[in-house]
């Protein structure tokens, strides 16, 4: 099991933002996390990457417990991507991309170099390595940002809405980005409302309200037969 998640709390001072969450995570899943604002979805991926830490309950990576020890000697395993791409803007592109592979010791200089080069033909941005991010549009940026975290060679990517704060017309090219690498063998965990793309992509829908888990299934089970009442008036919403 590539994660464990087992009685997860997460409390902001009284506010119980994670309630319990119980889930297990094998490798190479694809899964899709939906649900209405504040239920938790940015709470528990940045658990998953242990940039929130827990107030009970625990997180196994590979049957060890996840804590600052393991996250350091598994150094860029799990990636995340946000909706704010988050790229360094003093660097240039290519710096971007090799930054933490070389700081880490991932890779030689030349050879981080020579792997973002080939990156950034994939996704047809070659002749912007030398920019910086300030001169790349938002659906340029997030895909930098994937094929950053791609540089870590990472087992998990989570996702947090990577097309939510981007314009309609590149939406597009950055989901497809995300179901080319989906042919990986890599696990990714996606916060979208993007249900054409789910179906696509998802091995598991997981929906979350109020700090649980209210419902899972396959895209089958959870977009075509929604068994609860708060995921059928939810996905009601959103279409
Ligand atoms: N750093 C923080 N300090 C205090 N409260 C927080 C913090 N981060 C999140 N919260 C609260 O936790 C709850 C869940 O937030 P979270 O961002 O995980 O929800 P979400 O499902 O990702 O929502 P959205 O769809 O709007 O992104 C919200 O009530 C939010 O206000
Ligand atoms: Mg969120």
């Amino acid at each position: 099991m590539l994660y464990q998640v087992k009685k997860l709390v997460k409390k902001f001072g009284n506010n119980i933002v994670l309630n319990n969450i119980n889930l297990e995570i094998a490798e190479n899943e694809k899964i899709v996390i939906i649900g209405p604002s504040g239920s938790g979805k940015s709470t528990l991926l940045r658990c998953l990457n242990l940039l929130e830490k827990a107030t009970s309950g625990s997180i196994y990576y590979h049957n060890k417990k996840l804590n600052e020890k393991l996250y350091k000697s598994i150094q860029g395993k799990i990636g995340m991507v946000f909706q704010n791409f988050q790229l360094f803007d003093n660097l240039t592109v290519i710096d971007n991309l090799i930054l933490a592979p070389v700081l880490n010791k991932l890779k030689s200089k030349d050879e981080a170099i020579e792997e973002a080069k080939k990156y950034l033909r994939q996704i047809h941005l070659e002749d912007k390595e030398n920019s910086y991010p300030s001169d790349l549009s938002g659906g340029q940026k997030q895909r930098v940002a994937i094929i950053r975290t791609l540089m870590m060679n990472p087992e998990v990517i989570l996702f947090d809405e990577p097309t939510s704060a981007l314009d309609p017309e590149m939406i597009g090219e950055v989901l497809s980005l995300i179901l080319e690498v989906s042919k990986k063998k890599i696990t990714m965990i996606v916060v979208t409302h993007e249900l054409n793309f789910a179906q696509e992509f998802a091995t598991r829908v997981i929906f979350m309200d109020k700090g649980k888990i209210v419902e899972e299934g396959t895209k089958e089970q959870m977009f075509k037969h929604p068994k609860t009442n708060r995921l059928q008036q939810f996905l009601s919403n959103i279409q």
